[in-house]
């Protein structure tokens, strides 16, 4: 009689013991379903001059990723193209400081993961140093070297609320001084500001877990890179996106091409 009130009151215990382990398994499931849900909102990525080349192609690629994608056009009644996509078309040149504080204002309260600062021009490719135009190589600084210095201060906010924290800087090979083959004066030169900006940039949020790098595209097939470019435009972009997802923290600061191969500066 008492062993069998022993092994009784065992069983109990037991059966207890048990229902009481499948309540916590199912409640800590539950728990981590939940929090992996709300652990993976949608990303944001923001483009500059997103209407045409490199830059729409961006916003097709980064679409078909699944982040939202805003993309900035100089005249957006008529980026088509670009509101094809699905992108949020916002007005941004980048070289007019209202612009510039404008769309910040628009974009309040919105977390930005990627900022890509990829507007830009050629300058005066077929100048040399006897014709060298001083006023348009201002303007081509304007556009290459303080443009994303501009974006990117206006956008801090949004940067700080978004998880990945990545400014992507488009430059160019041409702005690196150990390749330099000669000419594109003005393009070159602020090309190689970028770079130098994008590096103290890289420096002083380095802490605030931000990401800072210049990529540069290949030669590519739009209306700057010209008909003769070997690549496509999707080709480039994919590999830039490959680059930018793999990006890690020793990453911050350095320079890139689209295959991930380092350049020298
Ligand atoms: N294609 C290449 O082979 C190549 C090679 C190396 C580096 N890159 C770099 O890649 C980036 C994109 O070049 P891309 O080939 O795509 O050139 P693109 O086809 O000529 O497009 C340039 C984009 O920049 C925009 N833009 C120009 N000035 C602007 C301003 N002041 N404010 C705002 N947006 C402005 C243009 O807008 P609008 O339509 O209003 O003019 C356009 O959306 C550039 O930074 C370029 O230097 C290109």
């Amino acid at each position: 009689m008492f062993k069998i009130q022993i092994s009784q009151k065992l069983i109990f215990s037991l059966v207890t013991l048990c229902m009481v382990g499948v309540m916590l398994i199912g409640s800590q499931y539950s728990f981590a379903e939940a929090s992996s849900l709300s652990s993976s909102p949608q990303k944001t990525v923001l483009i500059t001059g997103a209407n045409r080349g490199l830059g729409l192609e961006f916003a097709k690629q980064f679409k078909q990723l699944g982040y939202t994608v805003i993309g900035t056009a100089r005249s957006p009644e008529k980026a088509v193209e670009l509101k094809a996509t699905g992108a949020q078309v916002v007005a941004l040149d980048v070289t007019d400081s209202e612009s510039v504080a404008s769309m910040a204002k628009s974009l309040k309260g919105t977390a930005i993961d990627v900022l890509v600062n990829n507007a830009g021009v050629i300058g005066n490719p077929q100048e040399n140093f006897k014709s060298f135009d001083f006023d348009k190589a201002l303007m081509t600084y304007n556009i290459n070297s303080l443009g994303p210095m501009r974006v990117t201060q206006a956008l801090y906010d949004n940067l700080l609320e978004g998880k990945e924290k990545k400014v992507i800087h488009i430059t160019s090979i041409l702005g690196s001084i150990e390749n330099n083959s000669g000419g594109y004066y003005d393009y070159r030169a602020s090309k190689a500001a970028l770079n130098t900006m994008n590096k103290s940039l890289s420096i002083e949020l380095e802490s605030e877990g931000f990401t800072c790098v210049v990529l540069h595209p290949g030669w590519v097939k739009t209306d700057l890179g010209g008909e003769r470019a070997p690549l496509e435009p999707a080709e480039s972009i994919k590999g830039m996106l490959a680059v930018i997802q793999q990006l890690e923290d020793d990453d911050n600061g350095k320079f890139y091409d689209y295959q991930g191969n380092s350049i020298a500066w």
